[in-house]
């Protein structure tokens, strides 16, 4: 497939969505195609199966039912979002991709790692991001911006922060796993320098 894709990922208030605006708009002044997007969500299926997930009313949530809708969201977005940009040979990041439900559903959820990653195998036919952006950063911090922020608190957030230690951690066993394709950045540092950070990988890949 010709293209590139690339995903962000980290815990909540990791400063992925800042800093994926900031790329976008400057590799557009460059002059490259270049779309962003998000999971779950992206086109209006994804994002109808969005609303589902992230209400603060469905309490009742099976952990097994929530990781078919994230993968039923990934296809959806995949198809509609991801492979026409990839096909006109553009540049499309995404915040968050597979490696969100192997981290939340696998680990987090004790679903398990390689149980998610092969349910979700269905979704994407084995499409994989050529670069992943693994924003490092202390749960607590990230939960902290978000509530400084003001941003609209969902079910997700809710969750212990065992939940969002254990997210953190899975997010640190993934990256080991897979060494060539995930990279760390230093997320607890200046807008700035995290922006640099993330730039800096991304053009060894343009
Ligand atoms: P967001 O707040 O970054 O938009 O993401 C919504 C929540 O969904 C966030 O808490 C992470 C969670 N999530 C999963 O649990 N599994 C997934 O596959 C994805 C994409 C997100």
């Amino acid at each position: 497939m010709a293209g590139l894709f690339i995903t962000f990922e980290g815990g909540e208030g990791a400063g992925k969505t800042t800093i994926a605006r900031m790329i976008v708009d400057q590799l557009r002044k460059e002059g490259y195609t270049v779309e962003l997007t998000r999971e779950p969500g992206g086109v209006d299926i994804a994002e109808q199966i969005r609303d589902v997930i992230v209400n603060k009313d469905n309490t009742a949530m099976d952990p097994k039912t929530e990781a078919l809708l994230y993968a039923a969201s990934r296809r959806q977005h995949l198809v509609e979002r991801v492979l026409p940009v990839l096909e006109l040979n553009g540049i499309i990041i995404c915040d968050r991709f597979i490696d969100s439900s192997l981290v939340y559903q696998g680990i987090a959820r004790h679903i398990g790692i390689e149980k998610v990653y092969q349910m979700n195998l269905f979704a994407t036919e084995e499409i994989m991001p050529e670069l992943t952006i693994f924003f490092d950063l202390d749960p607590q911090i990230g939960l902290k911006r978000v509530r400084d922020n003001n941003r609209e608190i969902n079910r997700l957030d809710l969750e212990s922060e065992k939940f969002h230690q254990e997210v953190y951690e899975g997010y640190k066993t993934i990256a080991a796993m897979f060494p060539d394709r995930i990279k760390t950045i230093d997320a607890s540092l200046s807008v700035v320098e995290v922006y640099d950070q993330a730039m800096n990988l991304i053009r060894k890949y343009l």
